[in-house]
């Protein structure tokens, strides 16, 4: 079979925005009903809906309700869908976002390619444009599915037409496709991240994953990226990484993505974003129980996460300064791989006595962070990763764990998970956990000496590879970006994206 990775994205639902016309006729139309107006424009929809309503107490309009009927009395369309939006007064961006999972939820399965959204505005809703963009953005968000890897079933002639365009109807066309570019940017580096996550590591190994990335990142207007291979990785001293990498037949390799959406303004906080990308986490000769292997292939969800992030940020033209660097590896055994036990060397210079060949994010993510630094010299850096699994016990599924010792930074994520509904949680970062990882032949221990937190353990040991003034921030997503579906959630890019552009852009690019 072919075993490249495919630049396609899995989420499929085309979305347009278009003038309504009298007379038009449609298979589907979804019909927003507030609970706070009664008005739909005309008479005959008027009485229509109210009919339809008598029939179907139950649906009150609250946010997120559906109501799906034949709706052929209506005159111009097959099926008719209410879709409840609450209090035109309370809508909120999350509330849309809830909206627009379930209209997709109802107009999927009906058997028609197309569905219109007639984008109503009661006099209480603002920012409508917002409102529908996000409802349309959130109903492409839902459409995903990873089938690439599986065969069409042979059609037959009854077959029902799968749900193609959503077909947004408004008068205010084009400032709404420009909000919607804006938010769906962020939607497809999610769904890029999520491609990446469910894609298995015999087809996402570091060089051909580091390939895809720059293929599809030289596509995007300002990004320049650019692979470190393991040659160069070994020249530039990357001991800690390569060392991971040493049992497997494929060579670990980093990308570094730059991006200046700032026209170059010296007063802009240059932003450093690090991702482990562990395409596979056999857990080396301490190896995983067979049971939880499978799901080892999402271990590059942090690297992920960074990727679609920067697709993101330069796809909408954010006014920041990012570099990037993803540090891309397998975990194996062979006879060529690490033992535990071993005392190795890291690009920074510490020794490290490995406890544990299956602690191996926090090696490559070491020297991926002291190669930002000292090549590209960010103001403040955050790390994302699948990095232990006594994270995502402590914070489950819904949310990942922060670490930092900067109580901004610690704010400006919380604030940030809270408007993207990628959740974060704070947890501690304190001297017994520094001390606890200490080697006892080495500088540094990758395992540590203490049975306890383990994910604040893992943040202390990536600590000591900070420099300088370095502001930095360690997220542990191996809960939200690898739930129990087991299909990987692209949980992250949100997040970043949203953190750097509300918190690091410059109100105006200067003039070059
Ligand atoms: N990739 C795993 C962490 C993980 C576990 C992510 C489960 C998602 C779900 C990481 O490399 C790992 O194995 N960590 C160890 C560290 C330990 C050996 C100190 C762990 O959490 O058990
Ligand atoms: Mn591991
Ligand atoms: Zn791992």
């Amino acid at each position: 079979m072919d075993k490249s990775i495919s630049e396609d994205l899995s989420a499929k639902l085309n979305v347009v925005f278009a003038k309504a016309n009298d007379g038009d006729q449609h298979d589907v139309i979804v019909i927003p009903v507030f609970e706070d107006d009664n008005d739909f424009g005309s008479q005959a929809l008027n009485d229509g809906i109210t009919d339809l309503r008598e029939g179907a107490p139950n649906f009150k309009a609250k946010p997120g309700q559906v109501l799906s009927a034949p709706a052929k009395h209506l005159g111009f369309s097959k099926r008719v869908v209410l879709l409840g939006m609450g209090k035109a007064s309370e809508m909120s961006r999350k509330t849309a976002r809830k909206i627009g999972k379930t209209l997709y939820g109802a107009t999927s399965g009906l058997g028609f390619e197309e569905a219109h959204l007639m984008a109503r505005v009661p006099s209480d809703l603002d920012n409508s444009d917002n409102v529908y963009a996000e409802i349309a953005n959130s109903a492409y968000a839902a459409s995903y599915k990873f089938d690439r890897l599986k065969n069409d079933p042979p059609a037959k002639p009854d077959d029902p037409a799968k749900f193609e365009t959503l077909t947004v109807l408004t008068d205010d066309v084009e400032p709404m496709e420009q909000v919607f570019a804006h938010y769906n940017a962020v939607a497809k580096g999610t769904v890029w991240a999520r491609d990446l996550g469910n894609t298995p590591a015999n087809m996402l190994y570091p060089v051909a994953y580091a390939n895809h990335i720059k293929a599809v990142m030289d596509k995007v207007d300002g990004v320049s990226t650019h692979i470190i291979t393991a040659a160069e990785m070994e020249q530039l001293g990357m001991e800690a990484a390569l060392t991971v990498a040493r049992g497997s037949e494929n060579d670990a390799c980093m990308v570094v993505m730059e991006y200046d959406g700032t026209g170059g303004d010296p007063n802009a906080t240059h932003v450093g974003l690090v991702g482990k990308g562990v395409t596979m986490d056999t857990g080396g000769y301490s190896l995983k129980p067979g049971a939880s292997m499978p799901e080892m292939k999402m271990d590059m969800a942090g690297s992920a996460a960074v990727v679609g992030a920067m697709r993101s940020l330069a796809e909408q033209g954010a006014k920041a300064k990012v570099t990037a660097i993803v540090g891309l590896v397998e975990n194996d055994v062979s006879g060529k791989a690490y033992y535990p036990g071993d005392v190795i060397g890291s690009m920074a210079g510490k020794t490290i006595e490995v406890g544990n060949t299956d602690a191996e994010g926090r090696l490559v993510l070491a020297d991926a962070m002291t190669h930002l630094q000292r090549e590209y010299k960010p103001d403040v850096m955050m790390d994302m990763a699948t990095l232990t699994g006594a994270a995502m016990m402590a914070t489950g599924y819904n949310r990942s764990a922060i670490f930092t010792p900067h109580d901004g930074l610690a704010q400006e994520f919380s604030d940030a998970g809270e408007r993207t509904e990628e959740l974060v949680w704070r947890m501690p970062l304190d001297q017994v956990h520094t001390d606890a990882m200490k080697g006892k032949n080495a500088d540094l221990s990758n395992m540590g000496n203490i049975r306890v937190s383990g994910a604040s353990t893992a943040a202390a040991f990536l600590q000591e590879f900070v420099e300088g003034d370095t502001k930095w921030i360690h997220v542990d997503i191996a809960g939200p970006a690898i739930p129990a579906s087991g299909i990987a959630s692209g949980y992250g890019t949100a997040l970043i994206n949203d953190w750097v552009t509300e918190n690091y852009s410059v109100s105006q690019p200067a003039q070059p």
